[in-house]
């Protein structure tokens, strides 16, 4: 039968998924409701409204897509574009192509553009290319983690709306952690993921739709057969080539209709309840300043120990941060080093990075002075016993520093 479930006390300090706060966790263990029940539609109506803060927004839509941070990237875009509308994609790291490879399946034309894993595109490059394509959707990633670099978006919003596009963003690792005020900076779609600096676990991917995506979406509205109530009109676009995230049919789920789609994710919904309690209780500037300090505290500590950062360093993310892996170690043993003996998990790479840097994550619920500070001497520890000639106890002194 196997023994009782007994997960080790990880201290999880990689990309993401990170450790939920425990206020999250107890919410999650709450009573179970029926999903028509008045206080279960409460419930969705307030967690509506905390996400509505998180995300700046006056806009009407915010929900809950049930899935992890993808099912709503994969919601967004099934739900945006039609056959052989032109997307553009800004790849520049991995979460650019996962958008690339889902717009292609949902039969977009895609303009996939590439530059060097730890930069970031300039506006006026981005003005270049919408210019000539004119495309109906460009989909971009905020921060892309598999690279720690932070897209800035403050001029793409306007210049999509100039040029007649919508504008996705995939805020995923971002939310909650850096500014996104998505009415200030015209974004049409944007999801994000709890397993981030949510502080929750990963299953549950809020999503803000501006008027004029929900104008996209619900005019392909199709509901299904036996549902419609009065008064809905269906839409005369070609039907979403999804059912499960359809997210006209999601929105008449979370709207007073409430028609029924999915079963709510119970339990998740409650997580992502007291995720966003959590952090507008702090209050949103104090938890970006967080991990702006946090991070501030990890890169004084690795370069204290001599170590090198990766990328752009003016647009590495707050909460992300990709260190170089240095000549003569083994990068996978000083993990499993950090694993076995401290219990502290931080992350590899992907692709063209794979074997070359770390990342280590300062976000959410471990965005927090102890588990820099933990961290910190652990890797150094560690590195020392790799016979890595470093300064014996600078890194921690000077994240030290930071936090005076
Ligand atoms: C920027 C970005 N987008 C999407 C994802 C995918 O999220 P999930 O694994 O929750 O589906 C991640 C996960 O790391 C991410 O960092």
């Amino acid at each position: 039968m196997y023994e009782d479930l007994n997960p080790a006390p990880r201290l999880l300090m990689g990309p993401g998924p990170i450790n939920a706060d425990p206020r999250v966790l107890r919410a999650m263990s709450a009573p179970l409701l029926g999903q028509f029940d008045p206080q279960f539609r409460e419930y969705l109506k307030q967690v509506s409204e905390l996400y509505h803060a998180l995300f700046h927004t006056k806009n009407r839509w915010t929900l809950l897509v049930d899935g992890t941070a993808r099912s709503a990237i994969e919601a967004a875009l099934a739900s945006l574009i039609e056959q052989g509308d032109r997307v553009l994609v800004p790849v520049f790291g991995r979460f650019g192509h996962l958008k690339v490879e889902i717009a292609k399946r949902c039969a977009a034309e895609v303009r996939a553009i590439e530059i060097a894993w730890g930069t970031v595109f300039t506006p006026e490059r981005l003005e270049k290319e919408i210019k000539p394509l004119k495309p109906k959707i460009v989909a971009v990633s905020h921060g892309d983690t598999s690279t720690t670099m932070a897209q800035p978006l403050e001029a793409l919003g306007k210049l999509c709306r100039a040029h007649e596009a919508l504008l996705y963003v995939d805020a995923t690792a971002t939310l909650g952690g850096m500014d996104l005020p998505v009415d200030a900076w015209q974004l049409d779609v944007v999801s994000a993921g709890l397993q981030k600096c949510l502080g929750g676990p990963s299953g549950s991917a809020p999503t803000y739709l501006h008027d004029r995506a929900e104008k996209r979406t619900v005019g392909r509205r199709h509901t299904e057969h036996r549902l419609r109530v009065r008064g809905m009109e269906e839409g005369d676009g070609s039907v979403i080539g999804s059912n499960y995230f359809d997210l006209a049919m999601i929105m008449d789920y979370w709207s007073e209709k409430a028609l029924n789609h999915h079963t709510e994710a119970t339990s998740m919904l409650y997580a992502a309840r007291e995720s966003a309690r959590i952090l507008l209780q702090e209050g949103l500037d104090k938890a970006f300043a967080r991990h702006a300090r946090a991070s501030q505290a990890l890169v004084a500590g690795l370069k204290a120990m001599g170590l090198e950062l990766f990328g752009d360093t003016a647009h590495k993310m707050p909460n992300v941060t990709g260190v170089h892996i240095p000549e003569g170690v083994d990068g996978e043993r000083v993990r499993r080093a950090l694993l076995e003996h401290f219990n502290i998990e931080i992350g590899t790479s992907f692709g063209p990075l794979h074997g070359r840097i770390w990342r280590i994550g300062t976000m959410g619920y471990n965005a927090r002075e102890d588990a820099v500070l933990a961290t910190l001497g652990a890797l150094e520890a560690v590195l020392a016993a790799q016979n890595l000639n470093l300064p014996r106890g600078a890194a921690v002194d000077a994240a030290l520093a930071v936090y005076r």
